[in-house]
């Protein structure tokens, strides 16, 4: 049934995923910018416009850098996953990222999903087995995974390539490829041993991907359909889902011992397994041609979800085909690729706890730099200069200048307004189109767009108050001063919805302020949100000052990493 599903034009329902992260170390900032905070605006702000949506998130817990980082600190794989994914799934909760659920791929639902999918291909026929010559490193009596090979790169003859991908030039490679290779596991030089596999025939659905990509779906980001195009044009190959190794899903087959499947294969149906776990009725939310299924993930899993996955999907035959994957590119840190194993990273539990309820600063500035459609740069400077002169001198600054005064001249009672101006009027058209440019932008995964016209309406806010200066007119004009309040503080009411799929704590904070209980998206655009006659409450600061010594300490620690 899923054979042609061009973009769905009408969704009654909404499924978001976002990569599953390894869970063999914490979240960072390069994580947050390309997949969760942008996913995390997406679906506020499908919430607010009352759509039925769920947002899967979950750790990935097989694959072999796991097993790797378990051998060199002598302890079992599954320590590995339980310790980071608490680190992560709190992390994630702290940051107000709004999963509805965050599972994980040792779940026994899982593991059962992703079985049961496996078996239903191979009864299928839609599998082809293949024997192959693999490495085997005979003093350990075991096949090696691709990660577990090193040796000189082909292309680039970076001399730590890896049996998968050299890192240095980018290429996906097979561990035959390597020059000199090596057994990461002894040293040793390994010999080449048959193995038999289940290989997943790309090449037979080649046809279906000219179409459905490159034919119907034209509208993707440019950096994911070019990377397609060029996959589809380069010819597509079977991809082995199966691999000796003993930790990940078994191959639901007899004579299979010590075979697993790829990591690869099981973690995207991951996201199947979160929403059983989640909902019961999950089937509609991946089986209904009315939902829209989208993807939010780093460039570099493009393939993966634009490819294997939906070969697998359509394979199984009773699943819809996601409808965009607004995949970003990286983010790096100073100039440098962020590097886990380099510790160079911000680390969002680290900036959870250094930088206390400042949430918003790290969700503002992530999203205002977002790697949308090239690779871009986080610089602790840059990120003081955005919280201090655009989100507290701007936004914040406008909203406690507004609720201050409304305090101090009616003791929080909203004024009522009276004849508009020019100018006041020209605020009102500022109200009512910015909602509608913020939402469209967001429908059409531009963050960094929908966050710079949310601020807009702040300025606009701002500006209102810097020009007309109420302050100097209250003695004088103080009907004009109440219309002025009145029309700020309905800016504030507004930026109360607009900023919540990027602010989330802010919003709250604001409708505290204000009284208010959470509005929704369809109310963003009036001007008597806040009724007159209505008692606000006392200002709270919404933003902090970041201090040079805050900078400094944070520079501080990304030098020692360097040494
Ligand atoms: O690249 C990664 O971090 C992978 N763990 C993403 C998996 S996404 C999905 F398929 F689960
Ligand atoms: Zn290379």
């Amino acid at each position: 049934m899923n054979f042609e599903q061009p973009a769905v034009k009408n969704p009654k329902r909404y499924t978001v995923t976002t990569a599953l992260p390894y869970a063999n170390g914490p979240i960072h900032i390069g994580h947050l910018a390309g997949v969760y905070v942008p996913a995390d605006i997406y679906v506020r702000y499908l919430r607010s416009t009352n759509q039925d949506v769920v947002f899967i998130g979950g750790s990935d817990e097989h694959g072999v850098p796991i097993t790797i980082k378990a051998r060199e600190l002598g302890v079992t794989p599954q320590d590995i996953v339980d310790k980071y994914h608490a680190i992560i799934k709190q992390s994630f909760a702290d940051l107000g990222i709004s999963f509805d659920i965050y599972s994980r791929t040792t779940a026994k639902i899982h593991h059962e999903t992703a079985s049961e999918f496996f078996k239903k291909l191979y009864d299928n026929g839609k599998f082809i087995e293949k024997t192959t010559e693999q490495y085997f490193d005979e003093a350990n009596n075991q096949f090696l995974a691709d990660r577990y090979i090193t040796g000189e790169c082909p292309h680039c003859h970076n001399p730590n390539a890896y049996g998968d991908q050299c890192e240095q030039c980018g290429t996906s490679l097979n561990a035959t490829d390597l020059i000199n290779p090596k057994s990461a596991i002894s040293g040793n030089t390994p010999i080449l041993k048959e193995t038999k596999h289940w290989y997943l025939p790309l090449d037979q659905y080649e046809d279906f991907f000219k179409k459905w990509i490159l034919e119907e779906h034209k509208e993707w980001k440019p950096n994911v359909y070019g990377q397609c195009k060029s996959w589809i044009d380069l010819g597509l190959q079977p991809r082995a889902v199966t691999r000796d190794l003993d930790w990940g899903v078994k191959v639901p087959l007899e004579n299979a011992e010590g075979k697993v499947l790829y990591v690869w294969f099981d973690a995207p149906i991951g996201y199947i397994s979160a929403t059983k776990e989640f909902r019961d009725d999950w089937e509609k939310y991946w089986k209904d041609k009315e939902t829209k299924l989208v993807h939010f993930i780093g460039k570099d899993n493009i393939v993966f979800h634009c490819i294997i996955f939906p070969a697998m999907l359509k394979a199984e035959g009773s699943y819809i085909l996601p409808d965009n994957v607004p995949a970003n590119e990286f983010l790096n840190l100073e100039n440098d690729k962020i590097s886990t194993s380099k510790n160079w990273a911000v680390w969002l539990h680290e900036y959870l706890q250094e930088f206390p309820n400042q949430q918003d600063a790290l969700r503002y500035v992530l999203t205002a730099i977002s790697p949308e459609t090239k690779d871009n740069d986080f610089t602790w400077k840059d990120f003081q200069t955005r919280n201090n002169s655009e989100l507290l001198a701007i936004f914040g600054n406008f909203v406690n200048r507004t609720v201050v005064l409304i305090d101090k001249y009616y003791e929080g009672k909203v004024p009522q307004y009276t004849d508009l101006t020019d100018l006041d009027k020209e605020v009102v058209e500022e109200i009512k189109t910015i909602p509608q440019k913020v939402a469209t932008s967001i429908e059409h995964y531009k963050f960094r767009e929908a966050l710079a016209e949310m601020m807009n309406l702040a300025r606009v806010g701002n500006k209102y108050l810097t020009e007309t200066e109420p302050w100097k007119l209250q003695k004088t004009e103080p009907e004009r001063v109440k219309t002025i309040l009145n029309l700020s503080l309905q800016i504030c009411a507004n930026l109360a919805i607009i900023c919540e799929p990027f602010l989330p704590f802010t919003a709250e904070k604001i409708n505290r302020m204000l009284n208010l209980s959470a509005q929704k998206w369809a109310e963003a655009g009036r001007v008597d949100l806040v009724p007159t006659g209505h008692q606000i409450n006392k200002a709270e600061h919404l933003f902090s000052k970041i201090e040079d010594e805050q900078i400094a300490v944070q520079m501080q620690k990304l030098e020692a990493a360097k040494k």
